[in-house]
């Protein structure tokens, strides 16, 4: 089985965005060094339009080939026009509401979304599945996931979105690499303790 991780940027006190989803204020901290990070070791979690503008699009896909993301956070490009936000990577929106995708790279998954997570994580292929996010999405595929790598960005919100929405559970991790940069930006790695 190849592993779904979940790939993800939080404040100190654990928050992936503000109290409506937004998290900008974590852009400032992608400075030269932490984009080199990203580049070197996880390139395809960068945006297609992101990539495209840092001149970047050549780059091969290195952990991922697969992209799972929960519809509110899928709206963020598709209100910038952008229908495949990722199409480096193959696409899946969990949705009940779009009834028809945006795009060809799109799959929509409408029902049974643990099912078909755990149909993606079967399939033979030498790299794992990026769960995007947000919270909602994350919390009901708690149970799939494997791995989690979470970026965190050197600021307290008090309050805001939660990692995962989903109801009190204890679920074991392994510590796997930290990584410290240069402007109090923190990577930690965990693996799932089956
Ligand atoms: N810090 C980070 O790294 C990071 C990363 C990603 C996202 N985010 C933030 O997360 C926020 C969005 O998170 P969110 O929790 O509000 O929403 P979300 O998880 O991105 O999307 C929720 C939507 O997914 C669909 N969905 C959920 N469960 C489903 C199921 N079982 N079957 C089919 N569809 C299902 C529903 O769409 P329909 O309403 O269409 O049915 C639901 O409204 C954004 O504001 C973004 O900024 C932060």
């Amino acid at each position: 089985m190849r592993k779904l991780t979940y790939f993800i940027a939080c404040s100190i006190d654990g928050f992936i965005g503000g109290p409506d989803g937004d998290a900008s204020f974590m852009y400032p901290f992608i400075d030269e060094e932490f984009l080199g990070f990203l580049k070197e070791e996880y390139p395809e979690t960068m945006a297609t339009h992101g990539r495209r503008a840092l001149g970047l699009d050549d780059l091969p896909n290195k952990r991922f080939d697969t992209v799972v993301q929960g519809r509110a956070s899928y709206d963020l490009a598709l209100k910038e026009g952008v229908t495949s936000p990722y199409a480096h990577l193959r696409e899946y929106v969990a949705s009940r509401t779009l009834t028809e995708s945006p795009d060809p790279n799109v799959e929509i998954i409408s029902t049974d979304l643990v099912g078909r997570v755990r149909e993606l994580k079967a399939e033979r292929s030498g790299l794992d599945i990026y769960l995007c996010g947000g919270a909602t999405v994350a919390g009901e595929l708690l149970v799939e996931v494997d791995e989690l790598v979470i970026k965190t960005y050197p600021v307290v919100i008090g309050s805001g979105m939660p990692m995962f929405a989903s109801g009190f559970e204890v679920s074991e991790f392994t510590a796997d690499r930290v990584r410290t940069f240069g402007n109090g930006v923190v990577v930690r790695s965990y693996q799932r303790k089956r």
